[in-house]
């Protein structure tokens, strides 16, 4: 295991399209996948997708942990705002309800900062996990944006692209104006 170099915003690997992963089951794939989430880990992410370490294959990792004060229990819902830390090669994104929703997001490939970004809130993604297995899931919240953001990355996209108010782009450490501002 690990810790690989995070490429940031500018280098032309986060800005080339992906190449399919073509033995999801192979064992330098699960080699990348190991060093992938300890270099997720260490640096705190919520998802990395393989571009970020400088290895233009179709492949993502990411986590979705539950969002602090709000149940997920609607019935047949019940694990879509929600996501184990999870490999996904090769993905697909299907977007369910064309209604966008607004949320901060940031990027290890674009330390520093936060912008607000307007995505679709619920969408269906399937790909293949390590064991070459299918994987399809249907997402919302943070659940959905974390993969469309990393899906965005194997595109060549980064999420300051997806904005549409450049003035909603700023550093992490001035956020705190943003609840100063919202409070009586
Ligand atoms: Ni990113």
């Amino acid at each position: 295991m690990a810790i690989l170099k995070i490429a940031r915003m500018g280098h032309p690997v986060l800005a080339q399209i992906a190449r399919p992963v073509e033995d999801p089951t192979a064992l330098e794939i699960r080699n990348l996948v190991n060093d992938m989430v300890e270099t997720m880990a260490d640096a705190n992410g919520a998802g990395l997708a393989a571009p970020q370490v400088h290895v233009p294959l179709r492949l993502v990792i990411f986590q979705a942990p539950g969002e602090r004060g709000e149940p997920d229990l609607s019935e047949g819902e019940q694990f879509d705002h929600t996501a184990p830390l999870t490999c996904l090669i090769n993905p697909e994104i299907m977007v369910m309800d064309p209604a966008s929703e607004g949320g901060w997001e940031g990027c290890l490939s674009v330390p520093g900062l936060r912008g607000y970004v307007e995505r679709p809130a619920h969408i269906r993604y399937r790909g293949l996990g390590l064991d070459g297995k299918l994987i399809e899931r249907t997402a919302r919240g943070f659940h959905a944006r974390v993969v469309q953001h990393e899906v965005d990355h194997l595109d060549g996209r980064l999420y300051p692209s997806r904005m549409g108010d450049l003035s909603k782009l700023i550093f992490e450490s001035e956020i705190h104006h943003l609840a100063a501002k919202k409070s009586p």
